[in-house]
């Protein structure tokens, strides 16, 4: 394997079910410093989900080594929309886990994200698992944060297929279209993990989820534990379990880029404005070289995104594995 470069990341998240295995990958990987966790509206109630951040480092061995910085609780215009139903009503499919030890910061995630970055140019890498409040307020308060920050790994939107959320969106940009419209024309060096890619390599294959079951070590059982709401619930939308992984397929890329097999520099932006299609995103890729010309002309803006397209399943199953060993 490729020497894999050090990494100063923070995760900025809604902290429930596939959120907590990505601050596990995270917390695993040996070039990577999770230096922060940032908490944004999301999946469940938002003192929960500080509580889930923090339960998650607990378990994990990493009690008081990373600080939890609670963000925006609401998004920027909208109403909440949470995924309760999905995750159960504690996010962690109604454990309800003991009070973590570690407490949260008492400042806000987004004078903490813009006062990191400022004085870190070039050097700090974010993973936005969340919908984007945070990062899109941090963005409108210091604008020069796009310029910045390394590099923006976001989890959010659809690449052309049907939505988890309504048909035409996903959660996280559904939960705050406008924050997303922000951050996708912000000028980030922005890489894309959309849930398109979630239900096409982001699936943990029946032996692996068989391996890790039969592990039985106290991160597998963490594992399995939170992963019985999402079990019912997809098993009653696509007919059988699925255990499904947008949020940490998408910190595998960020830790190996070799997971990522394809991607695709495009042009993105979110729906802000329609009924039926609130957060869609609208992602358009060159195929030919004929229609990178008419895109060219069309848009006259350069792609704003690296999407990712088709990732290693295997090589993300292998990763997590080991982080739950
Ligand atoms: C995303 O929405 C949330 O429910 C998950 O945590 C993930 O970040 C998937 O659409
Ligand atoms: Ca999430």
């Amino acid at each position: 394997m490729t020497e894999l470069s050090a990494t100063r990341l923070i995760i900025d998240t809604d902290t429930a079910g596939d959120d907590a295995f990505s601050i596990l990958l995270a917390l695993k990987a040996p070039h990577v410093r999770l230096e922060a966790i940032t908490i944004c509206n999301g999946n469940v109630p938002f003192e929960q989900q500080i509580e889930n951040a923090l339960y998650t480092l607990e378990v994990a061995g990493a009690s008081g080594q990373v600080p939890v910085w609670p963000g925006c609780p609401l998004p920027m215009l909208r109403k909440p929309v949470d995924a309760t139903e999905f995750f159960g009503a504690d996010g962690m499919s109604d454990a309800n886990f003991p009070k973590a030890r570690q407490r949260p910061e008492a400042g806000h995630a987004v004078d903490f994200l813009i006062d990191t970055i400022m004085s870190n140019p070039g050097e700090i890498e974010i993973l936005a698992q969340a919908p984007l409040t945070n990062i899109a307020t941090a963005y409108v308060k210091e604008p020069r944060i796009a310029k910045n920050l390394k590099h923006l790994w976001v989890m959010g939107g659809l690449d052309n297929s049907l939505g988890n959320t309504t048909p035409a969106s996903e959660f996280n940009f559904y939960v705050d279209p406008e924050a997303a419209k922000i951050v996708v024309n912000a000028g980030f060096r922005l890489t894309l993990s959309t849930w398109t890619l979630t239900m096409k390599s982001g699936l943990l294959p029946d032996a692996a989820l068989a391996r890790i079951e039969a592990m039985d070590t106290p991160l597998s059982r963490f594992f399995m534990t939170i992963s019985q709401a999402p079990f019912k619930r997809t098993a009653q939308r696509y007919g059988r379990p699925l255990s499904t992984h947008p949020d940490s397929l998408t910190c595998a890329c960020l830790i190996d880029p070799a997971v990522m097999l394809e991607t695709a520099d495009c042009l993105v932006d979110v729906e802000t404005q329609g009924e039926l299609t609130r957060a869609y995103s609208s992602i358009c890729t060159p195929l030919t070289p004929e229609e990178a010309l008419i895109d060219k002309l069309w848009y006259a803006d350069p792609p704003n995104a690296r999407v990712i397209r088709r990732a290693d399943t295997d090589r993300f199953a292998a990763m997590l594995i080991a982080a739950l060993a």
